[in-house]
């Protein structure tokens, strides 16, 4: 009998990759639940569910991610980002379901200067990165044996994000100003998807957490010039600072994740950033 994967979030970035890739994976039975499907502000649909269909798997990839507006929605962030992951975290326990949920860079406050490690101190600095670091203490505490994976930087062909919104900027503006103090590397959601497969097709389930992004440390800047390169865009980008684009949550001025503990443990191989921008970027073209 195949076995069953439960993915959270269908029909967002990650959620959206995962069910690009799942046809190549025909060994599994894929179940993509939406919001209306398994709404995580009700406790009793999510343990519903997971009784109800019995995986083998949860890849949860739902979550509350509008960093500003998390600033005024808190009690919703909060029930989305920490309830809801100890309530599948639980959940998952109780049947035998192994659980795989994906977290942030925001849990770093930023200061360091060399890429962080899994172990090194979370110190959030909006609520969005405190709510899902306090869902990662509550997947940990209910289900030890589960694997958390911080990813930073997400985007994709599906859903909103930084590329899309670069490239519909640049084709309606002459000039933009993007912000030029603020490190990090991105991260293609498909490859991410593709590593999310790798581990649980490696069949070789090593709890703990976990970091993940494409290769590269580059500032918000740096990302939109080469989208404007790689788009064949005229528009000119300037370099602009955190101050010069207040924004209502604070965000870290340095979150580049160390990823060796991912690649070493499950033998995944590192992507550059460029190469995997340059990938999303011919299919939005497509
Ligand atoms: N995006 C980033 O830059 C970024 C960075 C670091 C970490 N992450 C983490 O990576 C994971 C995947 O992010 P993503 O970029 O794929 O997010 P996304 O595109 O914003 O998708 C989030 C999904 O969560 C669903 N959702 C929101 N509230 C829900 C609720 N109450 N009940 C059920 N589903 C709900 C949304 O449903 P609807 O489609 O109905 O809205 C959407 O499908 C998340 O854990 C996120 O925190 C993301």
């Amino acid at each position: 009998m195949r076995k069953k994967i439960l993915v959270t979030g269908a029909n967002g970035q990650l959620g959206m990759e995962i069910q690009q890739l799942s046809k190549g994976y025909p060994l599994f039975e894929f179940i993509f639940t939406t919001r209306e499907e398994m709404p995580l502000d009700n406790p009793e649909a999510i343990r519903n569910f997971i009784a109800k269909q019995q995986p083998q798997y949860f890849i949860n990839c739902a979550a509350h991610t509008a960093v500003d507006k998390a600033e005024s929605e808190k009690e919703l962030a909060y029930q989305i980002n920490a309830e809801a992951p100890g309530i599948i975290a639980r959940a998952c326990k109780e049947n035998n379901v192994q659980l795989i949920h994906i977290s942030t860079d925001y849990v770093f406050n930023g200061t360091g200067s060399v890429p962080y490690k899994e172990e090194d101190e979370t110190d959030p600095v909006n609520l969005y990165g405190d709510s899902k670091l306090q869902g990662e203490k509550k997947v940990m505490e209910f289900n030890p044996g589960s694997i958390i994976i911080r990813t930073a930087w997400v985007y994709s062909d599906f859903g909103k994000n930084f590329v899309k919104t670069m490239l519909r900027l640049m084709a309606d503006k002459d000039q933009i100003g993007v912000v030029s103090d603020q490190s990090g590397a991105p991260t293609y959601a498909a490859d991410l998807a593709e590593a999310i497969l790798l581990i649980i097709s490696s069949q070789q389930w090593t709890p703990g957490i976990y970091h993940f992004s494409n290769e590269g440390n580059i500032t918000w800047y740096d990302f939109a010039v080469a989208i404007k390169e790689l788009s064949g865009s005229n528009c000119k980008v300037n370099p602009i600072t955190t101050s010069q684009f207040p924004t209502p949550a604070k965000r870290p001025s340095y979150s580049v994740l160390d990823k060796t503990r991912i690649q070493r443990t499950f033998n995944i191989p590192p992507k550059d950033w460029k190469a995997s921008l340059s990938i999303c970027l011919q299919k939005l073209k497509g």
